[in-house]
């Protein structure tokens, strides 16, 4: 039977680069695969509501919309490819709507711990991609999937990243480490050395976090390399799949905790009630 990968598009555009690079990627797939894609922008994915109801008893988010179509078809696919382009110098919103339901993604560790998944970032001038492939790596990391590489892609115009623009090149890479997994031989570019992300906060006194993992570090530079070394924290997020489940059980507990403390909270809260003018429109006619 054919596995089947997930195509994962944060773009509005019908047939833009997105679309184009996990099609070309796709056709690059050794083996035997089909393709299955979902454009996120043109679904209906509400925010969340913070309800929690998706880590309790019915594991599900109880809002009626399209968040659940996705869920299940990234639950049945074998692998995952994300692909977004930068919008003022980060991603695609759609995927961080996307995201922002993913407490719901506990319901479905097993299934999702270690799913191969790979992502691109597409932006139209080079250099002003922003946040785009932090924001995509760390939608990978928090599927729960296993991050086997991403890359930034330059191109604006519909197609044109496969205009000497490195894209089809890049498809190949990517579509190889689906299959078969990150070569040991990394690249030269400084990483967390919890989880290999390659964006990092500068704090005081030589101090780093790693914006992927959180992870804190130090950096050094020696004979003009620059070092970094980070460890794992005491509450990450997906470095593990036992961490994986403390952090979904620590959610759980929130629950009770917020029982055993609503009266002090609500002393805090409602001394706040009545500060400020709300601007909201008026009802719409119909
Ligand atoms: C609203 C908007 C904002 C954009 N902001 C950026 C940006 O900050 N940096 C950049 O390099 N490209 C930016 N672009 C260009 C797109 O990233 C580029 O056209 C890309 O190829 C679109 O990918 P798509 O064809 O998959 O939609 C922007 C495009 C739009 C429509």
């Amino acid at each position: 039977m054919s596995k089947i990968l997930l195509g994962i598009l944060g773009s509005p555009r019908r047939s833009g680069n997105s679309e184009l690079f996990v099609k070309e990627l796709y056709r690059r797939l050794k083996g035997d695969w089909r393709l299955q894609l979902v454009r996120l922008p043109e679904l209906d994915i509400r925010p969340c509501r913070a309800c929690y109801q998706c880590l309790m008893e019915q594991g599900r988010c109880p809002q009626k919309d399209d968040f659940n179509l996705v869920l299940d078809a990234l639950v049945e696919a074998d692998a995952c490819a994300v692909a977004a382009p930068t919008y003022l110098l980060s991603a695609n919103a759609s995927l961080k709507r996307f995201l922002d339901r993913g407490l719901s993604f506990y319901a479905h560790l097993d299934k999702l711990w270690k799913k191969p998944a790979v992502g691109v970032a597409i932006a139209g001038i080079e250099g002003l991609e922003g946040s785009t492939k932090l924001s995509i790596d760390s939608f990978i990391k928090l599927l729960l999937a296993d991050h086997r590489g991403s890359e930034v892609i330059y191109g604006a115009l519909p197609g044109e990243i496969f205009l000497n623009n490195g894209g089809k090149d890049a498809a190949a890479r990517l579509a190889e480490r689906l299959v078969h997994g990150a070569p040991q031989d990394q690249s030269k570019v400084p990483a967390c050395s919890v989880c290999g992300g390659d964006t990092f906060r500068f704090l005081p006194e030589g101090k780093i976090r790693c914006m992927l993992c959180s992870s804190a570090g130090e950096y050094q530079t020696r004979g003009g390399e620059l070092g970094i070394r980070t460890t794992a924290g005491e509450h990450p997020l997906f470095l593990s799949y036992e961490d994986v489940r403390r952090h979904a059980d620590w959610l759980r507990g929130m629950k009770d905790e917020f029982l055993r403390r609503r009266r002090e909270l609500k002393a805090v809260v409602q001394e706040y009630a009545q500060v400020g003018e709300w601007v909201r429109p008026e009802p719409r006619q119909q």
